[in-house]
């Protein structure tokens, strides 16, 4: 099954243009890295397949229906969470949030099954141990895998995941694209992942989508990451290198230093 279907997808924001006539297809239980330099619009159409943003043209399915149709099916962690860190709330206490969106409570008690289904979920990104940690105290790639697990926790069909490795150290990085494979591997869960870096989660995509305010590229990593395609959003000094039988991009941050002169 078609799990995201977009043609013709123009993304607006009070009447101007910000992404324009985006086609492409994801398949049930694919992994799609979602590129672009920054502006480019990889957040408005996350959110816009989320149901957070309306204003767009063209046609639109999240499993054959209009993504407002399709919000159950769908997990999103944004870029920065929204939390407010001064609540004490534990690793346990956020996760179970999740659940609660959905099932409604009263009195402030988290029913058991939803701190049940929350334990799974914590055990499953590998921290049952810190459940009853405070979540301001934790490491941020702690705090990034416990956001996954918040957005799991109901089942999602669909999870739109926005620069889940940015802002993170890189022993981070590898814990948090750790559980993305897992997710992968073990649940199958179709997934769309914003990144501007996108050599470590090249290993678990199976398409690439590079935008920059239109569609620039889509298909399979081999396709897409292509020095031309690559030169034509990021410039000249942008490009693909095969190291073994994989592919390293090289698309901005250039830190090329000269004999007796700077960086850059
Ligand atoms: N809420 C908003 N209202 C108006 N314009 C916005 C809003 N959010 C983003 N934009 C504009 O849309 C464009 C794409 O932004 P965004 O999707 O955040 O890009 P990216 O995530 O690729 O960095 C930018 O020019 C940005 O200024
Ligand atoms: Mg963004």
């Amino acid at each position: 099954m078609t799990a995201v279907a977009a043609r013709d997808l123009t993304i607006l924001y009070d009447g101007e243009v910000v992404l324009e006539g985006v086609t492409f297809e994801l398949e049930e239980g694919e992994t799609l890295l979602l590129l672009g330099p920054n502006g480019a619009g990889k957040t408005t159409l996350l959110r816009t397949i989320a149901c957070f943003h309306r204003e767009y043209r063209g046609e639109l399915r999240v499993f054959g229906k209009p993504p407002c149709d399709a919000r159950e099916l769908i997990g999103y962690v944004p870029q920065s969470h929204s939390l407010n860190e001064r609540v004490p709330l534990t690793a346990l206490e956020v996760v179970a949030m999740g659940g609660i969106y959905k099932k409604g409570f009263s009195h402030f008690k988290i029913p058991r099954e939803i701190l049940e289904k929350a334990e799974e979920v914590l055990d499953f990104v590998g921290l049952a141990h810190i459940k009853d940690r405070l979540f301001r105290e934790l490491s941020g790639g702690q705090k990034q895998r416990v956001l996954l697990a918040r957005a799991l926790i109901s089942d999602p069909k669909l999870l739109l995941l926005d620069e889940p490795l940015s802002a993170l150290d890189p022993s981070a990085r590898a814990e948090v694209s750790n559980v993305l494979g897992k997710i992968k591997s073990e649940r199958g869960i179709t997934t769309v992942i914003t990144t501007h870096d996108i050599n470590p989660l090249l290993e678990i995509g199976d398409k690439v989508m590079l935008i920059n305010r239109k569609l620039i590229a889509f298909g399979r990593p081999e396709e897409v990451l292509r020095d031309s395609v690559i030169k034509s959003v990021y410039g000249p000094l942008a490009r693909v290198i095969p190291v073994g039988d994989r592919l390293f991009c090289i698309t901005g941050d250039f830190h090329i230093h000269r004999h007796g002169g700077g960086s850059r």
